[in-house]
């Protein structure tokens, strides 16, 4: 059937609406909003605004439309499909071969950030890496909302590739502040062995499996990403947890995300390292446990 010349853009939004409801998209009404603003170069909210106001879409924008709906019938990350993924204060670069930032990650940086804000008093720049740093969600954070020297260490070199381009999208002066390292979060950055205030990470951490339900997870989300190794998942958390006991200073503080029921584990893995002096789990807004905050012996 042709493409019409035009079509009200409520007509459009309950259209896309009920075909992502059929698909079993969680959120059908907000991805009907955020597909079309991202057709028109719009917010959703100015999407919304043009809605109520009885604007409509041309034919060409209503063949977008279809491109980016059929997508995401399919279940194709919404971010993916839009190039983008917000973060607390920032949006980042993300589509295929990059694990997309998720919610509850911005609690676990948030609790990095408090640390790092508690140090910023004593006069001296502080000292804070991100390992398993993925698109640099939660490096980037440290650099727009705390003074610190940001260190950002990730492997895959496809997360790589839309972390530098993050790093970019920086302002200059921001840039000055951050290190992207290529390699294994387990090993790197030896030249800073007990130097840094501030270790945190969102390693990978689901156990062999443990197949996410989601098929925007199951299919789209790199596995590196996602299965953190071993029988428990916990093999390269384990590893993480020891990078940050030899990285950090006398009285640092190390920060890890890990799923719901890891807690328990989290906190014995870390309870075997000499370094750490207490660990302690956190939930997130959901009110599931979350990540573990844990220090290092003062000096
Ligand atoms: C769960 S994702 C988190 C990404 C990002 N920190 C975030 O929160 O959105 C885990 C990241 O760790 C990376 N990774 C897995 N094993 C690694 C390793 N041994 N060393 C460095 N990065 C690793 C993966 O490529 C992936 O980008």
């Amino acid at each position: 059937m042709p493409t019409p010349e035009r079509a009200s853009l409520a007509q459009v939004y309950a259209q896309v609406t009920t075909r992502l409801e059929n698909a079993g998209v969680p959120t059908p009404g907000p991805d009907a909003d955020a597909l079309i603003a991202h057709v028109m170069h719009k917010t959703p909210a100015e999407v919304r605004t043009a809605r109520a106001r009885g604007d409509y879409l041309s034919g060409a924008h209503l063949d977008e439309v279809e491109d980016v709906v059929k997508r995401r019938v399919a279940r194709e990350p919404l971010q993916h499909i839009c190039g983008r993924a917000p973060f607390r204060t920032h949006e980042l670069r993300v589509g295929p071969g990059v694990f997309v930032p998720r919610p509850e990650t911005e609690v676990v940086a948030g609790a990095a950030i408090e640390a790092i804000r508690a140090r910023e008093h004593s006069g001296e720049v502080p000292y804070a890496i991100d390992l398993c740093a993925g698109s640099g969600a939660i490096a980037l954070a440290l650099v727009r909302e705390t003074q610190a020297r940001v260190w950002a260490v990730e492997r895959d070199v496809y997360a790589l590739e839309y972390l530098r381009r993050n790093v970019a999208d920086l302002t200059e002066t921001e840039r000055s502040r951050i290190t992207v390292t290529a390699g294994d979060a387990r090993t790197a950055l030896d030249s800073l062995n007990g130097q840094c205030d501030v270790v945190v990470s969102n390693p990978p951490y689901i156990p062999p499996g443990a197949t996410p339900l989601e098929p925007e997870v199951a299919h789209h989300d790199p596995q590196v990403a996602l299965y953190g190794l071993g029988p428990d998942g916990l093999e390269i958390p384990r590893g993480v947890a020891r990078a940050a006991a030899r990285l950090l200073s006398p009285g640092g503080i190390f920060v890890m995300e890990h799923g719901q029921e890891q807690g328990e584990a989290t906190r014995a893995l870390v309870g075997d390292i000499d370094a750490f002096v207490s660990a302690v789990t956190h939930q997130d807004l959901a009110g599931r446990d979350r990540y573990l905050v844990a220090h290092t012996q003062s000096g």
